[in-house]
């Protein structure tokens, strides 16, 4: 039997087809490569370019292979981005999990693992978060995945199919060996945006906002490995496939870094001395997000390989170092 990945070329999604065809599985991928790059797609995966909102594609792949799940990372994802556009990213997103969960309900695949954030959450209650805490996103992009998340819910109870939603904090670095890593465009994130500097592709970075109610004033995160991630995906299809009920968890390592300590990891990390600015805070950044990923360790057998900053920027530097302009020099 086979998985199918959607959106298996971008950056986590990648990461996992990477993990899945380690572990010998057959894994074929959708991506309509909109932000996805046909450079991080594993080459002994079967590839169909193609878009999840498009029945007829999705419909030829479930026939063509035998898949027994799907892992769906098909989606945007930029927050910001979110709140400019918010019916991109209910188009994409919303009616492309519709169109999925149909063509899974059509023919005959119950088992989905989902790739859902910590925007589900909003402006945390407590921390660290956990899983039963209040959901109340404060942007669309966050909106839309605990959407998905709901859509999967019901159809579940209706048509029988199991699902694993997995709620990232933030997602960082790359597989060891440098192959693949994180390419956006336009970047946003603070690893990659840091990592700039030392390469020269950017003169300082800037902080956004130092008056947070935090030690240092800067906002804190759960900094997790892709890698620690794509293990999770696995291990959520081990899960379901051994019978699991359908479930949401968490992924991160349970402790928060500043942005000011990751800029500091990273000037160790690279040798290099990092100029900051201060700027303004930005729109919709809450002060502190913290996983409590117990219930993933407990029920999926989880344990993040990199609970360690300064080596989830390694990997991000290598990656970086070697591909200075991404996956542009593959394409
Ligand atoms: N930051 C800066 N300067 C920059 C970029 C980021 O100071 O140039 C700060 C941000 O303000 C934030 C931290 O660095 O405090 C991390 O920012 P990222 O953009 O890397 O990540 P976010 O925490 O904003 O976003 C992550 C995921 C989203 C998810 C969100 C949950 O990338 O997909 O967590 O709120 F939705």
């Amino acid at each position: 039997m086979s998985i199918l990945v959607c959106g298996g070329a971008g950056y986590i999604g990648s990461h996992t087809c990477y993990g899945l065809i380690e572990q010998g599985e057959d894994v074929v991928i959708v991506d309509n490569l909109m932000t996805g790059h046909r450079g991080a797609i594993n080459p002994a995966a079967k590839f169909y370019e193609g878009d999840i909102r498009d029945a007829q594609i999705l419909d030829k792949i479930f026939s063509e292979n035998k898949i027994d799940a799907v892992i769906h990372f098909a989606a945007n994802s930029l927050v910001g981005e979110s709140v400019e556009k918010p019916l991109k990213y209910f188009n994409n997103n919303v009616y492309g999990m519709q169109i999925l969960l149909e063509s899974m309900v059509g023919n005959n695949v119950n088992k989905i693992v989902f790739s859902s954030t910590a925007a589900t959450y909003g402006e945390p209650e407590k921390i660290p978060i956990e899983e039963n805490d209040k959901t109340f996103p404060t942007n669309p992009y966050g909106e839309s995945k605990l959407i998905m998340e709901r859509m999967m819910k019901w159809v579940s109870r209706a048509n029988g199919i199991n699902f694993v939603s997995l709620r990232y904090f933030n997602a960082a670095g790359a597989i060891e060996s440098g192959e693949i890593g994180e390419d956006h465009s336009p970047e946003t994130h603070l690893i990659p945006l840091i990592l700039q500097v030392p390469l020269g592709k950017r003169d300082h970075i800037t902080i956004f906002g130092e008056d947070y109610p935090t030690p240092d004033g800067t906002c804190l995160r759960d900094y997790i490995h892709v890698i620690d991630l794509a293990d999770a995906h696995i291990l959520a299809l081990k899960y379901l496939r051994e019978g699991g009920e359908s479930n949401i968890f968490n992924l991160g390592n349970g402790k928060g870094f500043s942005v000011k300590e990751m800029i500091a990891a990273a000037e160790k990390v690279t040798g290099q001395k990092i100029k900051t600015e201060i700027g303004t805070r930005r729109a919709g950044d809450p002060a502190q997000l913290v996983a409590s990923s117990e219930k993933a360790c407990k029920i999926l057998g989880w344990t993040p390989r990199f609970d360690n900053v300064e080596k989830i920027i390694e990997t991000a530097w290598t990656w970086h170092k070697n591909h200075p302009d991404g996956y542009s020099d593959k394409k």
